[in-house]
């Protein structure tokens, strides 16, 4: 046992009973150590890895940005022409990682900061602009919705439907099934109607590009963004290509002045070029509309280009009844309406005047806290559209 000495305990080194107390002591703190030693060991790697990433953090903030460029040819397989977003074309080297296969006129590249070598080919981008594309609804414009104009669409029927719908009765007979059309009259006479009706009712994947937009929001991408659209429509055929507003890509190639103007002109080119590539086209229909035909490209109107060419016309006075019928359908009426007089009144109306018409009336109505419109209404909304359509300097008198 231990003895003690005054206040402290002194061990016994002769008592086995201590000595094997202690032993077990000592096992436990090495036991103890032991684990401790594990932890540290544990701690040591999980700290060393984390300096290994911080140091490839390092490293990688530290690599010199690339720039980026597009492939106009290449010339052999070690020197190509590039166009860097923001200079010149310049003659590079490409990198002999690079597959040169991959480099095609157009490609996106990514290129050595200082020697502008090709280092990659970078996959083809998809603009917001063509991501958001694939998720177009439906328009929700049906044929029903369209007041007269039987006959074109008809003839959109058997130029853009059937094709799609029935491909075997064009190889049957032993034509090439038409690839597309272009709709042309006044404005307001309901050509993107009629497009979006035709996409309503087909159950293509439908794909609209504005050309005043594209014109004015993808400044110096015009032409690659066409071409995206049509690989895009390629891929996700069967799809309508509906190419509204054409006469903003599609003018008259006037005195190329401005660099703006060769821009649109290059769109134009490329559009030109892809309404040609047929073969490659597969099932995508292209619908274009324009109300200013008279100031087209003629190439786009040669033929090959689109297969018909159909006039939207002023409506007649049937087709102004169908109209008036169709916007009247969800408002609420009373007192009955003079039907035959309003067609009348409205010699020289589009589809649009008769729709803001309609929507005219509705606000006389509110105005004067009725809960119905009335024939009055309509009356003193087309006396109001008439002179707002003569201030505006297009009438002078009616809608003629
Ligand atoms: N034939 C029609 N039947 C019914 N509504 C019509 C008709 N034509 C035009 N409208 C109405 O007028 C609106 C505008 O017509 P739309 O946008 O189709 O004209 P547009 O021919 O494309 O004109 P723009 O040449 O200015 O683009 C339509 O949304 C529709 O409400
Ligand atoms: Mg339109």
């Amino acid at each position: 046992m231990a003895k003690l000495s005054k206040d402290r305990l002194e061990p016994d080194t002769n008592d086995p009973a201590y000595l094997i107390s202690y032993a077990h002591h000592l096992e436990r703190q090495a036991r103890q150590l032991e684990t401790e030693k594990q932890m540290v060991e544990s701690e040591r790697l999980r700290l060393q890895r984390e300096v290994n990433n911080l140091k490839a953090e390092i490293e990688r903030l530290r690599t010199p940005p690339l720039f980026m460029g597009y492939v106009v040819e290449t010339l052999n397989n070690k020197t190509a022409i590039v166009r860097s977003t923001t200079g010149p074309n310049l003659i590079v080297t490409i990198s002999r990682q690079v597959d040169i296969s991959e480099l095609k006129p157009d490609t996106r590249v990514s290129l050595n900061q200082r020697t502008f070598a090709i280092v990659r080919a970078l996959p083809p981008s998809q603009d917001p602009m063509v991501q958001k594309m694939e998720l177009i609804e439906k328009p929700l414009e049906k044929y029903n919705d369209i007041g007269g104009l039987k006959q074109q669409i008809q003839e959109i029927q058997e130029t853009v439907e059937l094709p799609l719908l029935k491909p075997e009765l064009f190889e049957k007979i032993g034509i090439e099934p038409p690839n597309g059309v272009l709709l042309h009259g006044a404005p307001g006479t309901g050509k993107t109607l009629l497009a979006k009706a035709v996409a309503h009712e087909t159950e293509a994947v439908f794909i609209r590009l504005i050309g005043s937009e594209l014109v004015q929001k993808f400044i110096g991408e015009g032409a690659r963004l066409v071409r995206e659209i049509f690989e895009f429509a390629r891929q996700h055929s069967p799809s309508i290509l509906f190419i509204d507003e054409l006469d903003a890509i599609g003018s008259r190639r006037l005195d190329l002045a401005t660099s703006g103007d060769r821009e649109v002109q290059r769109t134009l080119m490329q559009l030109l070029s892809e309404l040609d590539g047929f073969d490659q086209r597969g099932d995508v229909k292209v619908i274009a509309a324009t109300n200013r035909i008279d100031i087209l490209d003629p190439a786009l109107l040669r033929p090959g280009r689109f297969d018909r060419i159909i006039e939207i016309p002023m409506p007649t006075s049937e087709s102004r009844r169908d109209i008036f019928n169709i916007h009247l359908d969800s408002m609420r009426l009373s007192g009955g309406l003079d039907l035959d007089y309003l067609t009348l009144m409205t010699e020289g109306a589009t589809g649009a005047d008769i729709k803001n018409i309609c929507t005219e009336a509705g606000m006389f109505a509110i105005r004067a806290n009725r809960d119905h419109v009335i024939n009055e209404d309509f009356l003193d909304a087309i006396k109001k559209i008439t002179s707002e359509k003569e201030t505006a300097g297009r009438n002078t008198t009616g809608f003629i």
